[in-house]
């Protein structure tokens, strides 16, 4: 009996052990899932995307912006917030975990914004990986000034444009 009630109480703390260690797995390092690398991987999973305006087949001129000829696109999170004929309605915000990325037509490069916790995480990635501009540096500068001008929507510029 004695042995039937100790080998409960350690498979029972066994379990706990397994449930504890499984989360701190994921909870190490949760900013993982926003890695250069993990927006990569997101950017290359196609399905998951939806185009803008619903017609994979457009290329935009992009004369406005520094990347030349693009192709645009959400995930299921934002392309959900596009209820202004398939723009963000003005005064409108992207909800957390929204993803655009811009497919630039001339080198495969993506140019992507991701939402996170209210801020966009801004990224250029090649399209072998290699990283051009990481969400780990400082936009300011280099993304969110541009992104500023007038007619922008919580910092997306082309509805203002295409
Ligand atoms: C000189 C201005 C300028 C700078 C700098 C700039 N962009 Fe843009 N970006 C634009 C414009 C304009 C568009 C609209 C599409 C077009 O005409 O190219 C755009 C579009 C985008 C889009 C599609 C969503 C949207 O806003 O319409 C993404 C994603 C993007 N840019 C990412 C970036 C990232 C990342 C950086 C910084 C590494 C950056 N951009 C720097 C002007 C700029």
């Amino acid at each position: 009996m004695k042995t039937g009630i100790a080998a409960a109480v350690f498979s029972g703390i066994a379990f706990l052990c397994l449930v504890y260690s499984c989360a701190k797995d994921q909870g190490l390092n949760p900013d993982l899932a926003f890695s250069d690398r993990a927006l990569y991987d997101s950017c290359r999973n196609i399905p998951a995307f939806s185009y803008y305006k619903n017609d994979p087949a457009a290329v935009y001129s992009g004369v406005h912006g520094p990347h030349g000829a693009f192709k645009l696109r959400f995930n299921k999170t934002a392309y959900a917030a596009l209820t202004d004929n398939g723009k963000l309605p003005a005064a409108k915000t992207f909800p957390d975990g929204s993803l655009i990325v811009k497919d630039i037509q001339s080198n495969g490069q993506y140019a992507l914004m991701y939402k996170k916790k209210g801020n966009w995480l801004w990224a250029e990635i090649n399209a072998d990986g290699s990283v051009a501009f990481s969400t780990t540096k400082e936009p300011t500068a280099t993304c969110i000034s541009c992104h500023s001008q007038s007619g922008q929507r919580d910092l997306a510029v082309s509805f203002a444009f295409y």
